[in-house]
């Protein structure tokens, strides 16, 4: 087997129309329809489309700057949060019913057509407040 390890930013989109429908939801409330390819996090989804989802710890489950609001269906479609994604979520700036880490959802045929809002604020735990930069 083959492993490729894709540098974040070089994952190719998918082809237009070829993708899972993901509509995101801005913090000032404009909606954004982008696709994502299978098993893509949703955290890499919004990157990939210039979205501000944070993401501070890249994944590892060490921060809650990923949190989104997913829509309900969405939600209940997904299995329940490991005890480390709940843990953080318990950190999440403006927490939900509906909240999840976008680091930790993967899209899938079940998501497609998924609403996701970008919360209006997040708990930056960096103690300078530096905002980490993409690559
Ligand atoms: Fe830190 Fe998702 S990026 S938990």
């Amino acid at each position: 087997m083959i492993l490729i390890a894709w540098k974040h930013g070089t994952i190719p989109r998918p082809a237009p129309g070829t993708g899972f429908k993901v509509h995101f939801i801005k913090q000032d409330g404009e909606k954004v329809t982008v696709e994502a390819n299978k098993d893509e996090s949703l955290l890499d989804v919004a990157r990939a489309n210039d979205l501000d989802v944070e993401g501070a710890c890249e994944a590892s489950l060490a921060c809650s700057t990923c949190h989104l609001i997913l829509d309900e269906e969405s939600f209940n479609k997904l299995e329940e949060p490991s005890d480390e994604e709940n843990d953080m979520l318990d950190l999440a700036y403006g927490l939900t019913d509906t909240s999840r880490l976008g680091c930790q959802v993967l899209m899938c045929k079940e998501l497609d057509g998924l609403t996701a809002k970008i919360p209006s604020a997040t708990r930056n735990m960096y103690v300078d407040g530096a905002k980490p930069k993409h690559h």
